[in-house]
């Protein structure tokens, strides 16, 4: 191993305590999202991905969104239980908690496939707008890499700093117009790509502005999205696949069973 190659394999996360560096929180809350290493040990993620391919071996023709950005499978923690253990994993869900000063419940997963040499990126949006959620301040994703994803594989840029912008109405992941038609400005934002070996992970604000890259690749790009809110999350009444079938009334909290505390 080289000394690069050691520094790339170095976790950020301290295995005694959970603790990450203050940078790396100084970081997010200047540019909305951060990278942080080795999140998961080797054996783990060998184990996780192994759960994740045979989930989506047994469950791809459920894609819930697809449109040939990828493939979307929603809440694999409420059927797996190996994909449980990775959603409401304490250090994941511990460094959200970092992150964004306060504790955290899971709104949902998903696991995002871009399949070998799905040449369709996911275009520039922020996650906020599509959710249902009120008086809510600083929900965050965890996205976490099961393989290495090179930038050909599909790992995720950033525009930092636009985690500040709030009140957009949803963008089109489809259409790489659509974000710089509701704020022209962000055309010319730098824009940040960040690599990951298998077990990092991204951690980004829902009001982050991100895209994925195409996977170019003979290799799938496999990636579970673990998203936490803040406790004082309430629902708003907007339709949405997670909430549909809940029989929630506007204003009643999003708590509970369905969206439970990792860290409780
Ligand atoms: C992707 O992984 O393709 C997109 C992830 C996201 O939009 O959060
Ligand atoms: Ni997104």
């Amino acid at each position: 191993m080289t000394i690069d190659e050691a520094d790339v394999r170095r976790g950020d996360v301290d295995p005694a305590t959970g603790a990450i560096p203050t940078a790396l929180v100084e970081s997010y809350r200047q540019d909305g999202f951060v990278r942080v290493r080795g999140v998961l040990a080797p054996a783990e993620v060998d184990r996780f991905r192994a759960a994740a391919e045979a989930y989506l071996e047994a469950h791809r023709s459920e894609s819930h969104a697809g449109g040939g950005v990828f493939t979307q499978l929603v809440n694999v923690w409420q059927r797996d239980p190996t994909i449980r253990e990775l959603t409401l994993h304490p250090r994941v869900a511990g460094v959200a908690e970092q992150l964004i000063g306060t504790s955290v419940r899971i709104w949902h997963d998903h696991m995002l496939v871009k399949e070998p040499h799905n040449d369709v990126a996911t275009e520039f949006h922020q996650d906020r707008p599509y959710w249902p959620h009120a008086g809510d301040r600083l929900s965050v994703s965890a996205w976490i890499a099961l393989v290495d994803v090179p930038p050909e594989r599909g790992c995720m840029t950033f525009l930092p700093g636009t985690q500040r912008l709030t009140g957009f109405r949803p963008q089109n992941l489809r259409d790489e117009e659509d974000l710089f038609t509701v704020d022209p400005s962000l055309r010319w934002s730098p824009r940040v790509t960040v690599p990951l070996r298998a077990g990092d992970c991204t951690f980004h604000s829902s009001y982050t502005g991100h895209m994925a890259l195409p996977n170019r690749t003979d290799q799938a790009r496999l990636a579970h999205v673990s998203i936490y809110m803040d406790a004082a999350t309430t629902y708003t009444g907007a339709p949405h696949v997670v909430t549909d079938s809940l029989g929630l009334r506007p204003g009643d909290p999003l708590d509970g069973e369905t969206f439970p505390r990792p860290r409780s």
